[in-house]
């Protein structure tokens, strides 16, 4: 049995396979509508999710089987006390599989611990989000149209802006932790002082894959190169202290002029509304 939770559990070979099927599934979704018939996912979210936790359960219900789970902690034993070990235990009686957010790093890996189900990460705190890089993996491919060469270059040759909340970013940690086995990308990362990429990423990924890099603060300087510009949001829920949040929350805004900055064909992955314009 294996589980996904961290986006390295997946070899360059069969992540390849991974990103054809999703791609056929996408061009022939009649063919695979009974393929997890009779199967059973649970979603066990302890964290808050739209995108996520629907396309699991969206995908599940596409392939033909069902799904049951929680959408949030508090409508689960889980505010009665109960451990993720625990839950999981109970879980795998009842599904085949099973996805997991929750705001602790490494909780996804307890629970495969613990679990007789395979586990996938759907996002643990400020670490990984592997499933949210198969997604952007299989936007990049799209887009720049590498599907029959992905051993050997997808996404080779572009330049990545990283912009945001980059110290908890779980989706840029584990994005950067793929790009890095595919040659001849560069990135820049772009933040604020306080929410830098972590030193450990850059000492342990990006340098031994000898990636070039700059940190840079400002998103105006960066544009112009770019042929990825992937957004993170500054994240409310990570920060202890409410102050320092106040004064980062606006730090990068992707509007019309700065846009304008960029070059023409540039793709934005990850953006997410201004908070006024959620209403
Ligand atoms: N990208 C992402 O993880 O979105 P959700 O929080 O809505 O699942």
């Amino acid at each position: 049995m294996r589980h996904l939770i961290d986006p390295l559990d997946f070899t360059v070979e069969e992540l390849d396979r991974l990103l054809r099927l999703g791609e056929d599934i996408r061009r022939e979704p009649g063919a695979y509508s009974e393929s997890c018939k009779g199967k059973k996912l649970a979603t066990l979210f302890y964290e808050p999710s739209t995108r996520t936790r629907l396309s699991f359960e969206a995908a599940m219900l596409n392939l033909g089987g069902s799904v049951l789970g929680f959408p949030s902690a508090n409508v689960s034993s889980v505010s009665k006390g109960e451990s993720v070990a625990d839950t999981i235990r109970i879980v795998s009686c009842y599904a085949d599989i099973a996805a997991m957010r929750h705001p602790l790093e490494g909780a996804p890996m307890r629970a495969a611990r613990f679990s007789r189900i395979p586990v996938i990460n759907a996002g643990d705190g400020g670490h990984m989000h592997p499933t949210q890089t198969l997604a952007d993996l299989a936007t990049l491919q799209s887009r720049f149209g590498r599907i029959t060469d992905l051993t050997v270059g997808l996404c080779g040759d572009l330049k990545f802006g990283f912009c945001g909340d980059l110290k908890y970013g779980r989706t840029v940690h584990s994005l950067v932790n793929a790009l890095a086995r595919y040659e001849g990308n560069e990135f820049v990362f772009i933040s604020p002082e306080e929410l830098r990429v972590p030193g450990h990423l850059i000492e342990n990924v990006v340098k031994p894959a000898h990636i070039p890099y700059a940190e840079v603060t400002g998103l105006e300087e960066a544009m112009a190169d770019l042929d990825i510009l992937y957004m993170t949001r500054i994240q409310k829920e990570r920060f202890t202290d409410a102050g320092e949040y106040e004064r980062l929350k606006g730090s990068y805004v992707l509007d019309m002029p700065k846009m304008a900055l960029g070059k023409a064909d540039m793709a934005v992955l990850h953006p997410l509304p201004r908070v006024n314009e959620i209403a």
